[in-house]
């Protein structure tokens, strides 16, 4: 497909049309007719009170409002809706510009609003906490109630409620949600194909990621998550962007742009930094890519998440024996949990408005009723174990990375014998590979979002360092 180019900001990104929020709510309103509050949150403070990070607002209230309003409330009573805003503040319009007046907001938001200190919630009203420690403190004031931050996962009576009907509203993407998603897949595509082509011998990984950042900045839309941009991949959220690109390296990138409204693109690719995987490089990215291929095929609505990842890491089973650097019988190796010496992670998660969709409700998104994690090392960091259906979308994310702490110390264990050394060290130009695409789930299979984003090696191989591409 024609993705929107870099300098090209014609219509992009497209908002949401004012009438699916009224539709959002009144299905919450329909789900819990209890009164309920939702707040928008405070920004944060980055080093002193004036220096604050960048606003980004409560995923909830972006669901069912579509913008980030500093400070504001949404209540639901009744089925009615209220946005509680705080008017503009003449002493302030020096700093900000000219602040949006509440019959403005309600215009363009189609919904009543009020001052926010006429907001009198009364006795019952559920709410769900947010993430940041004022907006908490401010709430357990207003509600007369400890609200404490980021303990959605503690919830009890009205408020687990809420949660539930939350997740029941957010699990399964409308249309709308879906073309947010498809426009941070497209701004994500072009972040991609800029690293690519910003790689060379000698530059920093910090040029990689302001490359990719910039094409997402320069779009209209911000990153959904800290940037990975790392030649040492198996540090698996590697945060620092200072190793100089070796012509031997590959680069992992993990990138995603976030829509103005919230919504989320989750995308890792590997490169050769010279432009040409080595024969190792390549014999493991197949690897990579044949499980992913897998996990993708094992997709499709009343499929079981669990088995998404288990096809997933049979095929990594199968290709290191096949390489050599697991020995053994497949059945036996995956039975001893070898499927997570090399890919020591979850396939992936549930994206949306969240990078990890929900996630502040701890596991009521992402695990079905009476599945809990498992304790196995690799399974214990799966996300989400629920059978799937039409609208979810989730990122599917196998890996291959040789990380020492995970190989140090098996002797004694049922691994002890899994793994040929020697074979392993021939290998040794290889730290971490991870390719990572979104997945809608439709009412046949499943959709890739990002199928744009180059992944076949021969495709990346052209495109690594080629300025005219
Ligand atoms: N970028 C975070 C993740 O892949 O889950
Ligand atoms: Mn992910
Ligand atoms: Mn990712």
């Amino acid at each position: 497909m024609d993705g929107p180019d870099a300098d090209d900001h014609s219509g992009w990104p497209v908002p949401t049309p004012p009438e699916v929020f009224v539709e959002r709510r009144e299905r919450l309103a329909r789900l819990h007719p209890g009164p309920l509050l939702l707040a928008a949150g405070f920004s944060r403070t980055r080093n002193f009170p004036g220096n604050r990070y960048p606003y980004r607002a409560e995923s909830h209230f972006l669901y069912l409002v579509g913008a980030g309003i500093e400070g504001a409330v949404l209540t639901l009573h009744d089925g009615e809706a209220t946005l509680y805003v705080s008017p503009p503040d003449p002493e302030e319009t020096l700093w900000t510009g000219p602040q949006a007046s509440l019959d403005g907001i309600a215009e363009e938001r189609g919904l009543e609003v009020r001052p926010l200190d006429a907001l009198e919630p009364g006795d019952g009203v559920a709410t769900v906490p947010p993430q940041d420690g004022d907006t908490a403190f401010w709430l357990s004031s207003l509600l007369d109630r400890e609200i404490e931050a980021g303990g959605g996962d503690e919830l009890t009576g009205a408020d687990a409620a809420l949660a539930g009907a939350l997740v029941e509203l957010r699990l399964r993407h409308d249309d709308a949600a879906v073309a947010q998603l498809r426009q941070a897949a497209a701004i994500t595509r072009v972040a991609h194909l800029a690293g690519m082509r910003t790689t060379r011998a000698g530059v920093r990984e910090a040029a990689v990621r302001g490359a990719m950042e910039g094409a997402i900045l320069s779009s209209g839309m911000v990153t959904a998550y800290a940037p990975i941009v790392t030649t040492h991949g198996e540090i698996l959220h590697a945060e620092t962007y200072t190793n100089v690109l070796g012509s031997g390296d590959l680069v992992l990138a993990d990138v995603g742009a976030e829509t103005p409204e919230g919504w989320a693109s989750d995308v890792t690719r590997t490169w050769p930094v010279s432009g040409r995987f080595s024969d190792t490089q390549r014999a493991l990215y197949d690897i990579v890519l044949q499980a992913q291929h897998r996990a993708i095929q094992a997709i499709g609505p009343g499929r079981r998440f669990l088995d998404v990842h288990r096809a997933a890491g049979r095929a990594m089973v199968e290709g290191l024996v096949a390489v050599g650097i697991l020995r053994g019988d497949v059945e036996s190796l995956l039975a001893r949990g070898a499927a997570a010496l090399f890919f020591p992670h979850g396939i992936g998660h549930l994206l949306g408005l969240d990078v990890h969709d929900l996630e502040d409700l701890g596991d009521l998104a992402g695990y079905a009723p009476g599945r809990t994690r498992s304790s196995a090392p690799g399974d214990r960091t799966l996300r989400l174990d629920r059978d799937l259906e039409a609208g979810m979308v989730v990122t599917v994310e196998p890996g291959f990375y040789r990380v020492p702490g995970l190989l140090e110390g098996l002797e004694g264990s049922p691994l002890a014998d899994a793994v040929d050394r020697r074979v392993l060290e021939s290998y040794g130009d290889v730290r971490g590979i991870r390719i990572e695409d979104d997945v809608l789930v439709t009412p046949d299979g499943a959709e890739l979002l990002t199928r744009d984003i180059p992944k076949d090696p021969e495709e990346i191989e052209a495109l690594v360092g080629c300025r005219s591409a």
